[in-house]
């Protein structure tokens, strides 16, 4: 029998950015100042570092990152050349909302991401759009405590139903928290729980992760995260009360646990960081409630969240619509204390020996997608979306001026190829939108050589460049990837 060789009628095909890391504009038009703004460039092997003061001497990437603010008509009339059906965004909270906390919107940022819809709409473009993405206020990170504090949920709530209002319209696709599990980890503490440190500690470097993480500071993180399942399942009631039509997501950064070795403690460890990693938020998100493992993992951890009456309530009230995740690369875990760990994505993990890692240590894990999938749907039998995949790589421009990255043709060929035979094992897949489909400042090192896109930017690590877009070669083979919904991959 002869295969399906194309994803079903309708497949979103697109691409992924987020605001803090394409706009800039950090002061225009009113915006305050996220999190974001506060945190300096890196390198591989020299981490971000947060500051409290913005400092004239440093550089602070997401102030100008690729000046998408002022070029997203240029921009989404590439991803339109494309075939974009889709494109993902991110809204700045600090646009509509510059402190957090006030009782009426920013007018001229309402206005702004109504023109970047409305140009999407003149295309036949769906906008995706995660609420925040990285990019919390920073006035509520000092003054509120990020996330920690509950009264966060209520501004968040605001800002929510202000965009729901204001652009039930042109959008009904929506995803809460970016990658809100990057807060079962103690990486996500500043940028996913607005949760400042104390003494200035670096942000994905060593120095958080060398020292033990105390009790009292775990349940800072969990309390943080459990204000967000609040804060989630609530905005997708609002969203539905406003527009019945507006389908809401979660968002997880997915990465499969595969056991290091055979030995049945590695393949319990697996279990268990599968379980820690993605199924307690898909599982609180998408049925509405903490899993069962959640009560012995807290109490064997000393993390007491703060709960109250009526949460459970809420939770099981809010389930999404659809769950959304990144996926770059999985990890393999172990029991053994003498096997050596690194940081991949976010998390800590042993690294296959069986794959390759890309230039910046990230597994190459195609089949990873398809189990992944499989896992996810097995588990949750909603419609399931890829919303970021995609190979940072070092791109060169040749004398000629053009860019060859046959490197990442091959990595999202071989994703997709995957993502096919998980549809055609039945899981339902909604679209597909690799990350930074235009190359922008990277979450992780805050380099801009670390490119993702089908579009070149030219612009180096130290700011310099003309922010003139560039075709790759990428580019035409997307487009023809998107014209025949996947047959020509
Ligand atoms: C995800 C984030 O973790 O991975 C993005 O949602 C990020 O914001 C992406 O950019 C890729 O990571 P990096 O560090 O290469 O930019």
């Amino acid at each position: 029998e002869e295969k399906q060789k194309t994803f079903p009628p309708g497949f979103l095909w697109g691409g992924a950015v987020a605001a803090n890391q394409a706009e800039g504009a950090w002061q225009a038009d009113g915006k305050g100042d996220s999190v974001a703004d506060h945190i300096t460039a890196g390198t591989k092997t020299s981490p971000r570092r947060f500051t409290e003061q913005i400092r004239p001497e440093e550089n602070y990437p997401s102030h100008e990152a690729i000046d998408f603010y002022h070029r997203y008509e240029e921009d989404i009339a590439l991803f339109a050349e494309m075939g974009f059906k889709v494109f993902r965004i991110s809204i700045a909270w600090t646009r509509i909302f510059p402190k957090g906390d006030e009782i009426s919107p920013n007018r001229a940022g309402i206005a702004y991401y109504r023109k970047v819809f409305e140009t999407c709409k003149k295309y036949g473009i769906e906008p995706l759009v995660t609420l925040s993405h990285y990019e919390m206020p920073y006035y509520l990170c000092e003054h509120y405590g990020g996330w920690t504090n509950r009264q966060t949920i209520a501004f968040f709530l605001r800002y929510c139903e202000t965009v729901f209002r204001e652009y039930q319209d042109l959008v009904h696709y929506w995803l809460t928290f970016n990658e809100m599990n990057t807060l079962v980890s103690r990486f996500g503490t500043l940028l996913a729980g607005g949760i400042l440190p104390e003494d200035g500690e670096d942000l994905f470097g060593t120095k958080r992760l060398g020292s033990p993480e105390t009790a009292a500071e775990k349940s800072r993180r969990f309390t943080a995260l459990h204000h967000q399942f609040l804060a989630g399942a609530q905005a997708v009631k609002i969203a539905h009360e406003i527009n019945p039509e507006n389908k809401v997501g979660c968002m997880l950064s997915a990465a499969g646990v595969h056991p290091y070795t055979c030995s049945p403690e590695d393949v319990l460890e697996a279990q268990a960081q599968m379980e820690r990693s993605n199924w307690l938020c898909g599982d609180v998100c998408v049925r509405g409630a903490y899993p069962y493992f959640a009560e012995r993992f807290f109490r064997e951890n000393g993390v007491q969240i703060r709960k109250e009456t009526g949460d459970d309530e809420i939770l099981k009230n809010g389930k999404v619509d659809f769950l959304s995740f990144s996926y770059y690369s999985s990890r393999c875990a172990t029991a053994d204390p003498k096997v050596i760990q690194t940081a991949g994505n976010m998390m800590l993990g042993v690294p296959n020996p069986y794959l390759e890692a890309s230039e910046w240590g990230w597994i190459i894990d195609p089949k990873g997608l398809r189990y992944l999938l499989n896992e996810l749907y097995g588990r949750y039998q909603i419609p399931l979306m890829v919303v970021e995949n995609g190979l940072g790589a070092v791109d060169r421009v040749t004398e000629d001026r053009q860019i060859h990255d046959d490197y990442r043709i091959a990595y999202l060929s071989e994703h997709i190829r995957q993502m096919w035979e998980a549809v055609n094992d039945g899981v339902e897949l909604l679209g597909y939108t690799p990350w930074g489909c235009i190359d922008l400042i990277s979450a992780s090192t805050g380099e801009m050589k670390k490119r993702y896109g089908f579009i070149y930017v030219d612009k180096d690590d130290e700011g310099k460049g003309t922010l003139e877009r560039k075709k790759k070669d990428s580019f035409a083979w997307y487009r023809e990837c998107i014209r025949t919904n996947g047959a020509s991959v």
